[in-house]
């Protein structure tokens, strides 16, 4: 295993505690927990555990920098050049970044700094350009009971307020940047509760922001525990909006927590997304992109491509394909620079996957390859390829979280494919394979999915909008439609005869 930089080494020695109002402190309780390495179960870090209390000081820092109008005041300009500083450190942070995340998350050292990196620079430069485009517009009213009055009226879009956000452990440091960066842009202040299983790059991040001059109560970064912490942010009664990604059923919780002072909520949350190969496709393409669609960060993907359907002429050959890409995937300690997969990032979702591949094989499923827990220290479950599911199975149904398809064969010609593929009741992101541009756009337009990738899979840009249809979220992440959810318009009316 490839030894620890010195930054790094250095930044996890020192403690890490919770940032509030500018300053680094520790929680009020003085607890801390531990930060466990995934590919080998050791601790690597002590961080500080932020509870109620701690949510409640954060909470009025953020108020307090939110009534100063430190930032919304801000001229959008100015703004816009602090948001694209940060994404600028963040490049400029690069490679301790992409150890760091390795280090907590276990996901390959190679893939956090080709992907999660970048895509976190990435949101912030884009969202720096929005802070100088928070355009109302002009309205032309038709106002029939006053003929003679004339009236120019215009909407103002306003910061929502101060925002909680509450982020998983599957992409720390983009989750963290893709709350932030549209929080940031439209002038509100935060409170980011980050996932108890990853806390250290959001941490990093932290002090990245006070280094590209972020003023203090702007952005609060909490570490803790769901139930106390995240619980607390969801339900405070001085927090204006709740931004969550997670599981479906925390998701739900969040809603209920919010009612108390009905917040704004938008929600990411679970997916059992379709990979779809028709007849007629690039085979090659298909098969490596279904099987990167599944084993991408370990299947730890809330629009992992879970569920394969294949026309059935092709099957066979192209589950012999993915299970192929699936036995030569090269697993091992994230920071190997060697390594393809690494470990999933507890031992809880470990418990949980291996959970799923035993009810899968008991309810009838065959694993064509994988189906185990990998021998040894650290949290590793085989790529796995299931087939034999059907549509009443959980392997099929429920959203797993880790490296496992299940296969499923469809006849073309019975047009039974769209009624498989929205048979979920999730609705995130779906895959298409195929040559004919005409099947692409209308099973494109069928499908029941916040995104659809036609030959390609995983493909995220700041621009494009991201969620969920159905239980999979309310609300779009990123692009301009993620704006809505940080601001308030205002409708202004004036008499001017
Ligand atoms: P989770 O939903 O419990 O955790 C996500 C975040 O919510 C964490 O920051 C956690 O501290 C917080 N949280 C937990 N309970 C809370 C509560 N009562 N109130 C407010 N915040 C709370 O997800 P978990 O337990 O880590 O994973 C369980 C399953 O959820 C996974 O197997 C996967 O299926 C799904 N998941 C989906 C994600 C996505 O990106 N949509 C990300 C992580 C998990
Ligand atoms: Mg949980």
């Amino acid at each position: 295993m490839t030894s620890l930089s010195i930054t790094t080494t250095d930044f996890i020695r020192q403690p890490k505690q919770l940032l509030i109002n500018g300053a680094w402190v520790a929680a009020v309780s003085g607890k801390t927990f531990e930060v466990i390495n995934p590919a080998t179960a050791e601790v690597i870090a002590h961080v500080a555990e932020g509870d109620a209390a701690d949510i409640d000081k954060a909470v009025k820092a953020a108020r307090q920098a939110l009534e100063s109008k430190v930032w919304s005041g801000m001229s959008p300009s100015e703004r816009g050049k602090l948001i694209w500083r940060i994404g600028d450190l963040i490049l400029k942070y690069a490679d301790e970044l992409a150890e760091l995340e390795s280090l907590d998350n276990g996901k390959p050292v190679v893939v956090a700094r080709a992907a999660d990196v970048p895509l976190a620079a990435d949101i912030f430069h884009y969202m720096a350009g929005w802070a100088s485009k928070l355009q109302g517009v002009t309205i032309p009213l038709s106002v029939p009971y006053t003929p003679s009055a004339q009236y120019h009226s215009y909407t103002r879009l306003e910061p929502v307020g101060v925002v909680g956000q509450i982020i998983p452990w599957n992409f720390p440091l983009l989750m963290a940047a893709w709350k932030l960066a549209p929080a940031l842009a439209t002038g509100c202040t935060v409170v980011l509760k980050v996932a108890e299983e990853t806390p250290l790059s959001a941490l990093r991040l932290g002090e990245i922001f006070q280094e590209a001059g972020v003023p203090d109560g702007v952005v609060n970064i909490i570490t803790g525990f769901g139930e106390t912490a995240g619980a607390a942010l969801a339900a405070h009664p001085d927090v204006d909006k709740i931004a969550f990604t997670g599981s479906t059923e925390v998701g739900r919780l969040v809603v209920k927590a919010a009612t108390g002072n009905l917040k704004r909520v938008s929600l990411e949350l679970g997916g059992k997304s379709p990979s779809i190969i028709l007849r007629d496709a690039d085979l090659e393409r298909a098969i490596a992109g279904a099987a990167s669609g599944i084993f991408f960060n370990q299947g730890q993907c809330c629009c992992a491509g879970s569920r394969l359907y294949v026309a059935q002429e092709i099957f066979d050959e192209v589950v012999e394909g993915v299970a192929a890409i699936a036995k030569n995937i090269k697993m091992g300690a994230g920071l190997n620079a060697q390594t393809e997969m690494g470990p999933l990032v507890s031992d809880i979702q470990l418990r949980r996957v291996c959970s799923y591949l035993q009810s899968g094989q008991e309810e009838g499923a065959r694993a064509v390859t994988g189906g185990k827990q990998r021998a040894g220290a650290g949290y590793f479950v085989e790529p796995t390829v299931l087939i034999n599911t059907t549509h009443d199975m959980k392997v099929v149904k429920e959203e797993i979280f880790g490296p496992v398809i299940v296969a499923m064969p469809f006849k073309e010609a019975d047009d039974e494919l769209v009624r498989l593929a929205n048979d979920s009741i999730y609705g995130l992101a779906a895959g298409i394979w195929t040559r004919d541009l005409s099947k692409a756009h209308t099973l494109a337009n069928k499908l029941q999915a916040g995104t659809v990738w036609v030959n390609c899979y995983n493909i995220f840009d700041a621009g494009l909008p991201f969620g969920g249809y159905k239980q999979s979220g309310w609300g779009r992440e990123m692009g301009a439609a993620v704006l809505e959810h940080y601001t308030e318009s205002k409708a202004v009316t004036i008499r001017i005869d």
